[in-house]
């Protein structure tokens, strides 16, 4: 096992942080999960195999989340332009989804966590789209921390359904177009209710946004470590989650 470890390039697993190391803690996370399909090819293995081993980094990440007492982690699993990969690449990635909520959901759940799926969830094959909808049901109750898991999700996507359910409401008589607020857009997306993001994290080295989160990131801090996900570690999260301990937040205003 260490023998594949090395081969694959891990680092020595350092031991997590506990809550007590961190002066300050975002409230939520969003991490745009990158380099998946590059990890693959530094060691001349097939894509898919770069997503599956993307899988394991995420569930260390979940779960340390979880631990640390953080209230919301979304991560970006597959975008609304990723559809536009080969056939054989989204078909590994749906058979990922499969896999990853039958192996997590018993320890999800017990762990109290309630998960959302950000985007729209028709165009899935029936069996991932029965997977989805199980998994918010299951969890729908739990109340610790909140897993985004932003699948055929766009932010673009996101805030054109917003417009279109409040102009529902408006046409409907139940909302007057001069009471429309920032809240009355916030409250009509995915992540109604939860904070903004805090902190964005995008592993690759690649530093864009990707039609990810746009409206919750407005004020978040941004991380770009080069570290291709599946070797993105606990430890990397921490050292992302000290830096952002770190930032200087002003949202406009001025420190005294
Ligand atoms: C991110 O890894 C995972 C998904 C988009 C599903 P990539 O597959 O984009 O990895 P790179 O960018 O090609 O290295
Ligand atoms: C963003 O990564 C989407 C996910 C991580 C799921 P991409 O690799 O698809 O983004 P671009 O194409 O480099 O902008
Ligand atoms: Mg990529």
């Amino acid at each position: 096992m260490d023998i594949i470890k090395d081969l694959f390039g891990q680092k020595e697993k350092a031991p997590a942080l506990t809550k007590d190391a961190f002066e300050k803690l975002p409230r939520h996370v969003g991490i745009i999960m990158d380099g998946n399909g590059r990890w693959a090819k530094q060691h001349k293995l097939g894509v898919a195999l770069g997503h599956r081993q993307g899988v394991e980094s995420l569930r260390e990440i979940i779960r340390h989340t979880d631990d640390l007492g953080i209230g919301s982690l979304s991560i970006y699993a597959f975008s609304t332009e990723n559809w536009n990969r080969s056939p054989e690449e989204v078909g590994a990635l749906m058979q990922l989804i499969l896999e990853f909520f039958a192996s997590e959901i018993d320890e999800l759940d017990e762990k109290n966590v309630r998960i959302l799926i950000l985007g729209e969830k028709d165009v899935f094959p029936p069996r991932q789209r029965e997977t989805l909808i199980r998994a918010e049901e299951r969890t729908a109750d739990n109340t610790g921390l909140i897993l985004n898991i932003c699948l055929n999700y766009g932010s673009r996507a996101e805030l054109t359904r917003a417009a279109r359910l409040i102009a529902e409401d408006v046409a409907a008589g139940r909302l007057n177009a001069d009471e429309v607020t920032e809240k009355t857009i916030s409250d009509r997306l995915y992540t109604a209710g939860q904070p903004d993001v805090d902190l964005m994290i995008r592993t690759s080295g690649e530093m864009r946004l990707s039609n990810f989160l746009l409206w919750q990131c407005a004020y978040a801090e941004f991380l770009f470590p080069t570290v291709l996900w599946p070797d993105f570690t606990v430890a990397d999260y921490d050292e992302a989650l000290l830096a952002y301990g770190g930032r200087e937040r002003r949202f406009g205003g001025r420190l005294k």
